[in-house]
């Protein structure tokens, strides 16, 4: 799939940099020709030595090699794409602000080709706003940044910054390659994703158990093949980060999430629905806290409106409508039902009767059911796994 394309691995000093073997060897294999750059401080971690074996290539480190300068508008030029993995805090930082002072930055401002980076640090170095106005400005500049991963971390903690596993970067690489760049460059997005909360009074309220993740996974998804995402989200309490490329909608009851993506879908190009909407709100909210008085208590419920089948009826031809069902019995004849109630082009059905599918799982297994008719099951796998499975899926709708 990758046979003769020509790309340059940046290795920068992360623990991560051990993984950079395995991903080299899975992009010779894949029938790429790699040539590596090293920074000074990767060295510590990986050894010019692995990483020429592996490569088959001479690695390249200095701005100069004896008395001889190394081109390196030539190396940028002769790539047919640049990817640095795992990038450390520390080149980010001089990526973002143009700073020159080793051949692999030097490679980088020259390079003409798309670049991608996978970033690698500990979760509280992540979690940074520097961190966050750096990966923003590569994004600005039309970088990739695929998505860290949570995990064990150097530290021996456990948390978000993990560089993503060799195969999850080979997947990127080869979907640039396949879709001809960031398919859905230029492209907007909305996704709905995590509970709502209905107020009963100021402290009880109305919820359910979504934690959000499948909905962030698909955000982070449509931002990676270049689309511009707005990620309305309900009171979860998932940390999303900063991913460039996705703007976040902090909203907390059904009547407000329905008001940010009506208002977002109007110029959106895609739409995803992955939130667990509340079906009913109290009628009233008491504005003081309800004092127990009797033994019952009943709480009068009305609808709320259903967001999906508002954009179903809303919809352009040329947007794309993807809805969710969560379904335990008949699940194929609602899933249908749902597809065409809400006038979706395609429903994404989790069943609860599934292992390690649905609510607060970090997996899922689901299957499409199409307007065309079509069904299409899969194994169960991890939501980033599925999201890009859907993302697939819309870029085929979309024809790009
Ligand atoms: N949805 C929505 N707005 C609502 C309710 C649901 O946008 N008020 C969306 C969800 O995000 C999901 C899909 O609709 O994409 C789920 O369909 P729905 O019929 O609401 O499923 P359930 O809540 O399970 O309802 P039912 O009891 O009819 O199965």
């Amino acid at each position: 799939m990758l046979q003769g394309k020509k790309i340059l691995l940046g290795v920068t000093g992360s623990i991560a940099a051990y993984k950079s073997l395995l991903l080299i060897r899975l992009l010779v294999r894949s029938g790429a020709v790699v040539r590596v750059l090293q920074t000074a401080a990767s060295r510590d971690f990986v050894t010019p030595l692995s990483l020429s074996t592996l490569s088959k290539n001479p690695v390249l480190s200095d701005l100069t090699a004896g008395d001889a300068w190394v081109n390196h508008v030539e190396l940028g030029r002769w790539a047919d794409c640049m990817l640095i993995a795992p990038l450390s805090c520390n080149t980010l930082a001089k990526m973002a602000n143009g700073l020159c002072d080793n051949l692999l930055l030097a490679t980088y401002l020259s390079a003409v080709c798309p670049v991608f980076v996978a970033p690698a640090m500990d979760e509280d170095m992540w979690r940074h706003p520097a961190t966050g106005v750096n990966l923003g400005k590569l994004h600005a500049y039309g970088n990739t940044v695929i998505p860290v991963e949570k995990g064990e971390l150097a530290s021996g903690l456990y948390g978000d910054g993990r560089m993503a596993e060799p195969e999850a970067i080979l997947g990127h690489i080869k979907d640039h390659f396949v879709a001809g760049g960031g398919a859905l460059a230029g492209k907007k997005a909305l996704v709905t994703a995590g509970p709502t909360y209905e107020a009963i009074d100021p402290v009880r309220f109305i919820g359910n158990r979504s934690s959000g993740k499948m909905g962030l996974a698909i955000a982070a998804e449509l931002a990676a093949r270049g689309a511009r995402v707005e990620l309305v989200l309900g009171p979860s309490g998932l940390d999303v980060g900063n991913i460039p490329g996705i703007r976040v909608h902090r909203v907390e009851s059904a009547r407000e999430m329905y008001e940010a993506s009506v208002e977002a879908f109007r110029d959106s190009d895609i739409a995803v629905m992955t939130a667990a909407v509340a079906d009913y709100t109290p009628v009233t909210k008491s504005v003081e806290k309800i004092k127990k008085n009797e033994g019952v208590f009943l709480l009068e419920l009305i609808k709320t409106k259903d967001i999906l089948k508002t954009l179903g009826e809303q919809k352009k031809a040329s947007q794309i409508l993807v809805g969710f069902a969560l379904e335990n019995a008949h699940e194929k004849d609602y899933a249908r039902g749902k597809l065409k109630s809400k006038n979706a082009d395609f429903i994404v059905l989790n069943s609860l009767n599934d292992e390690g599918a649905g609510f607060g799982f970090d997996t899922n297994k689901v299957s499409f059911f199409g307007k065309d008719g079509s069904e299409q099951v899969f194994e169960k796998k991890t939501k980033q796994q599925v999201a890009k499975d859907i993302v697939d899926k819309i870029v085929e709708l979309a024809g790009l």
